[in-house]
């Protein structure tokens, strides 16, 4: 595939964690750069290669694969004591990063504050809360769009002056929602400023620049998404989503760069399907199944350590993904987990409260009973195998139906967590 002079893009289809940091790590060799463009450290993306396993959150996971310029994008929300707890990680397992990655001055800062107040917005919806990772993303991404963020750019000059200011702006909200627990915030602040420390040591970038930059010189740029489709901010399941748009668009306002640059649009998606948090999931398995499926794929969310919800892969909502993003290529991740399944099933149609049967997504998803098609399960460990030919037949007639359902090849099929446990079709 064709990737010089073109911004290829990698996100995911569901509600996050379908792998897409293992797949990113993977396609790095063919690409000069890596960018995030949205989200922060509440995602979790965990990388398996020589025997080691690295969790990234807010550093792009091209970073293991050759010495390669990283970069955060402005649409990034950067927490300065995570990032310096990861990056120092990182370091310290041999893997020295302030040469080859670069920061956004227009990314905004998560301050001690966002997340508190991420804390005061979930304990005032009580039930309906979101079940966010409580990382301040929404509080975060709330004050860049009403105009009153802290950016990369700000720690040059009169930070201090600068950060006091909307910090007690955040202490006044709080204030208002009768928040009372400070407790830790002193520590965390102290935390935070040796974070925003540490972040002088890289490069500040204004990341349109450095990519278009890039482009012009006809190098090749893999965009990395963090979340999923279904946790986008317009097209998720609202109000049960991030606060970015992590759909294909996103890599255009997150890095800077026009829609005609935009080459492949990678989407990631699982085999079968998961979910963190709260909001409507219509496939999702509360029997044995839904228990199997955590246990064999090992469900439980990388920065929260939550359960994750499983069910199966569902063709609605993954053709709704693939129409909303472009995507001109899939790659299907954790395959291996259905390995010993008898039989397999896949939602193909919604059956609305009226009766009536869609294929469409349709506004509400959480009055929808799932119509499922089922398969026979191939029954074979193929996480051993090392290309397209192995695969038995079961699995190819399940790839070819998802394929003709979803009106898109699959590309790439991973089969274990590992870089290597990794088949490109041809
Ligand atoms: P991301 O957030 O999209 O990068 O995904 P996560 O890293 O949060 O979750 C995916 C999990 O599945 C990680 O623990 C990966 O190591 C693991 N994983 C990725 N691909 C495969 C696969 O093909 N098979 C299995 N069994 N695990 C996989
Ligand atoms: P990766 O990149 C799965 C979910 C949270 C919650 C909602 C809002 O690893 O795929 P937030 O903290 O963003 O305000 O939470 O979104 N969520 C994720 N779920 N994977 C992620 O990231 C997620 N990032 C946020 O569980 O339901
Ligand atoms: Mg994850």
């Amino acid at each position: 595939m064709e990737t010089k002079g073109k911004v290829d893009v990698l996100l995911g289809l569901q509600w996050g964690d379908e792998g897409k940091g293992k797949v990113v790590d993977v396609l790095t060799p063919n690409y000069d750069v890596v960018a995030r463009f949205q989200g922060g450290p509440n995602a979790g993306h965990t990388l398996e290669f020589e025997g080691q396993k690295y969790v990234l959150r807010s550093i792009p996971s091209g970073i293991f694969q050759g010495g390669k310029i990283n970069i955060i994008g402005n649409g990034v929300v950067l927490a300065p004591d995570l990032f310096m707890a990861e990056a120092q990680d990182l370091e310290k397992s041999g893997h020295p990063l302030t040469e080859r990655l670069y920061i956004s001055r227009k990314a905004h800062l998560i301050m001690p504050t966002h997340r508190l107040l991420d804390r005061a917005y979930e304990a005032a919806k009580g039930k309906a809360k979101v079940g966010t990772t409580g990382k301040g993303i929404g509080p975060t991404y709330t004050d860049k769009i009403s105009r009153n963020g802290l950016r990369v750019g700000d720690i040059l000059e009169n930070f201090k002056e600068k950060y006091e200011v909307h910090k007690q702006r955040h202490l006044d909200m709080l204030k208002a929602l009768g928040w009372t627990d400070f407790e830790g915030l002193e520590a965390a602040e102290a935390k935070w400023m040796e974070g925003v420390a540490y972040m002088r040591l890289f490069r500040f970038v204004d990341s349109e620049h450095e990519i278009n930059d890039v482009l012009r010189s006809g190098k090749s740029i893999l965009c990395e998404g963090a979340q999923g489709t279904m946790l986008d901010v317009d097209f998720g399941s609202y109000p049960f989503v991030t606060s970015s748009n992590t759909v294909c668009a996103g890599a255009c306002t997150g890095l800077g760069i026009g829609p005609n640059k935009i080459g492949n649009v990678y989407g990631i998606m699982k085999a079968y399907c998961t979910r963190v948090g709260s909001g409507p999931f219509p496939t999702e398995l509360f029997d044995e199944t839904g228990k199997t499926l955590r246990d064999l794929g090992h469900e439980y969310g990388a920065v929260t350590g939550r359960e994750r919800r499983c069910g199966w892969i569902d063709l609605v909502q993954l053709r709704y993904s693939v129409m909303v993003n472009g995507v001109t290529q899939l790659i299907m991740m954790k395959s291996d987990v259905l390995d010993s399944f008898e039989t397999i099933k896949a939602c193909v149609a919604y059956r609305l409260p009226n009766g009536e049967e869609t294929t469409k997504l349709p506004y509400e998803i959480d009055n929808v009973t799932p119509v499922y098609k089922e398969f026979k399960g191939w029954k074979t460990d193929m996480t051993g195998f090392t290309s397209e030919e192995q695969f038995p037949e079961a699995f190819c007639a399940y790839v070819k139906f998802l394929e003709e359902f979803l009106e898109t090849p699959i590309k790439v099929i991973s089969i274990g967590p590992d870089r290597a446990q990794t088949i490109v079709r041809k």
